[in-house]
């Protein structure tokens, strides 16, 4: 039989139903980060959306629409140093929290995010 995803073991769309709303709530309001995104996070929200269903083995939506990720490109353009990194894995941790994902899930969607979110940093 297939393994099943970490997007369909967390829940699937539903979850990330929770998720991505839980997370930009946090980013709206924490200092670190308003500064370097827009007001309006609708936009932004939608396209996570796409890409972390992606990311965690869902369906390809972000691709589909998007194209080739090419996330670290896509974030030059903001001053992501170590202490927005920092208050963005955060946020997302709390959000993760807020959307009751469960351990071991909780952990390994952490490890992978981490890892991404280092990728990013592009200003000391
Ligand atoms: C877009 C900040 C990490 C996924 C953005 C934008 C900002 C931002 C400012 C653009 C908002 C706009 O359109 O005006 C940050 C910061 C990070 C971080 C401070 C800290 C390390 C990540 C990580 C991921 C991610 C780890 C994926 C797991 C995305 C996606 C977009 C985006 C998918 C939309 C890209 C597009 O235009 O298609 N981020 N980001 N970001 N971020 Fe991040």
């Amino acid at each position: 039989s297939d393994a099943i995803s970490l997007y369909e073991a967390i829940g699937g769309a539903a979850t990330m139903d929770k998720l991505i709303p839980a997370f930009y709530e946090r980013v709206g309001s924490h200092p670190a980060l308003t500064p370097i995104f827009p007001e309006d996070l609708t936009e932004v929200a939608r396209k996570q959306y796409m890409f972390m269903t992606q990311f965690l083995g869902g369906p390809p939506l972000y691709s589909e629409e998007r194209g080739h990720p090419r996330l670290r490109r896509r974030h030059l353009p903001f001053e992501i140093t170590p202490e927005r990194k920092d208050a963005w894995l955060e946020c997302m941790k709390a959000a993760m929290d807020e959307a009751d994902i469960e351990e071991p899930h909780f952990s390994f969607m952490l490890e992978r995010l981490t890892m991404t979110a280092h990728h990013m940093m592009n200003t000391p």
